[in-house]
Parts: structure tokens; sequence; C-alpha cells
């Protein structure tokens, strides 16, 4: 049985199977209208979602399966003490495979560890967001033909922002990807991430602190939103909240053809009359979010078409 905490779960061949499926998927979405027929996907969400949960519920509905869980950690057993692997061991029992999203790092490894079913980790703190990457990752594939040999720019929260974190892992696999690390000093991207992960492997990155200073440069720009909920007071989260705003003017020193994505939800950092900008991409972005959910499913249940 095969869980997805992390994605570097997947070798880079099982990620190019699952979004060649997820391809499919879009493009012939009859094929697969019963692939889980009978099947039960549980969402487990001790922290708020709109995407996350319902593109994962949407999935397993267009596959033919149903959906069940909760929302919010009050609706839960967890409000009474119950432990997360006791939660897990019970959920085993009604579904065949569970989506967890909570605010504790780890949170989902250690449900994995006593699950009877696929866990899905579906955003654990601060720590790793890997369905939020294969949704990122089949956006750039789909949009700019490539994952390699491309300048990308993450701009806004990089300490807490999770679908940073896990979009580097990803990203870093393939040739030639450059890193332009783009955030205030408070909100620079962790050591592990820097260190670990960047200087290890000898990966091409810079940082810098002005978006006007990188944008000429960039292939795609993923925005981030300041993680409000994982600051420590609220004075520092209103101090830093608008550092970035993407605008119409700003977009000017772009290149014609850069992609500019956000996992959303967008608070202010990218300004509304950018939506209309054919470079924009986010709303597709969520829209590819649901195939690549199905794909997982799929790939995840052993279940071929
Ligand atoms: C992201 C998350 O939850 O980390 N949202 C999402 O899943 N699309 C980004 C965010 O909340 O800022």
């Amino acid at each position: 049985m095969r869980h997805l905490m992390s994605p570097l779960d997947f070798s880079v061949g099982e990620l190019d199977q699952l979004l060649d499926l997820a391809q499919d998927i879009e493009k012939n979405p009859q094929k697969y209208a019963h692939a889980c027929d009978g099947k039960k996907l549980a969402t487990c969400f001790y922290e708020p979602s709109t995407r996350t949960r319902l593109s994962f519920e949407a999935a397993m509905l267009n596959l033919g399966g149903s959906v069940l869980g909760f929302s919010s950690a009050d609706s839960s057993s967890a409000a009474k003490g119950e432990s997360i692997s006791d939660t897990i061991r019970v959920i085993s029992c009604y579904a065949d495979i569970c989506a967890m999203r909570h605010p504790k790092e780890g949170a989902a490894l250690v449900a994995s560890q006593k699950s009877l079913i696929p866990v899905i980790n579906a955003g654990d703190g601060g720590h790793q967001h890997p369905t939020q990457t294969l949704t990122d990752l089949m956006t750039i594939r789909s949009l700019k033909g490539r994952l390699g040999n491309i300048t990308i720019g993450l701009c806004g929260d990089l300490k807490f922002g999770r679908t940073v974190h896990s979009l580097i892992n990803a990203l870093i696999r393939y040739e030639n990807v450059k890193f332009v690390l783009i955030s205030p000093e408070e909100l620079r991207i962790p050591d592990y991430i820097r260190e670990d992960v960047l200087v290890a492997n000898h990966i091409e990155f810079e940082e810098v602190e002005r978006l006007e200073d990188a944008m000429s440069q960039l292939d795609v720009l993923y925005m981030t939103r300041v993680q409000r909920e994982r600051f420590f007071n609220e004075e520092d989260y209103i101090r830093l909240k608008d550092y970035y705003i993407l605008t119409k003017d700003k977009m000017k020193l772009a290149k014609e053809d850069m992609l500019v994505l956000h996992p959303l939800p967008r608070v202010n950092e990218i300004s509304v009359e950018v939506d209309d900008d054919p470079r924009a991409a986010y709303f597709k972005q969520a829209q590819y979010g649901v195939y690549v959910r199905m794909a997982l499913i799929l790939t995840l249940l052993n279940i071929t078409v």
C-alpha cells in the first residue's frame, strides 16, 4: 500500500506517468466516469480549505466514487481528545482512501503509519503540500510544455508557505531549473530548504527582496499569500502582508509568455486587474488540480482504466 506524504514519494518516471494520466483524464473524462464506482474517499480536514478539499471531492465524484469526511477539527472527535492514530484506524473501516490536512507538521505521516488505507497529505502545517505540487507541475507542463529549462520566481511567504517547500523539492529533479527566491528578510526560505535541498544539490538560485529586480528573467512567477495563521503575532503579519502586490504595471516588466501561478487563496498579493492578463494562469491551475487528484486517486488505489 502506498501513501503520499511528499512529492519525492514518486520517482520522476512515476510523476511523468501520473501527469500523463491526468492529461488523458482532461481529454477523455467520460472514459474515467465509473473507474471508482463503489469506492469512498474520506476527507479529514483539521484546518480550513476550499480548493484542496473540494477538488478532492470533485475528483472522487468525477470517478464515480463517493465522499465522506469533516472540514474542521471542531466537528471531529479531535475536539474530544482523540489521537490521529485512533481516528485513522477507524476511518480505515469506513473508506478506501483518505486525504488529510492538519496544522501540525508530520500529522499525515503519523496517520499513515497506523492506516489500513492510503493516506494523502493534503497539507501538514508549514511543511509540505504534495498535491498542490502535482497541480503546479501539471500546470507548468501543460502551459509551458516542459518542466526543465525554466527560471521560476517564488514570491512572498517562503518561510511558512508549504506549497513553496514542496514545489522546490519536486522541481530540483528536472534539468536546468533556476530558482529566484523573492521575499522580505523575515520570510526567507528556511535553512533546511536552502542548505539541505538547494545548496546540497548544487541548484542555481538567488535570493532577492524586490520583485521588480527579478521579473524580467522569469519563465514562471509563483505568487504566495502571507500565511497569517502561522505567525506568532498579528503585528508582524500586518507589517508584511502587503509587501508584494503584483499589478498590471509590474507585469510590463515580465516576458510575454511568463506564467503567473498562485496556489490560491489570494488575498492582496495579485491585484484583480491582472486576472485578465493572458499570462495569469491561477484559475486554470485550480482546474488542473482536479485532474491531477483524479490521477492520484486511481494510482494509489491501483485502478487501471
Ligand atoms: C495553499 C495551502 O493550503 O497551503 N492553499 C491550497 O491548498 N491551494 C496555499 C495557502 O493557503 O496560502
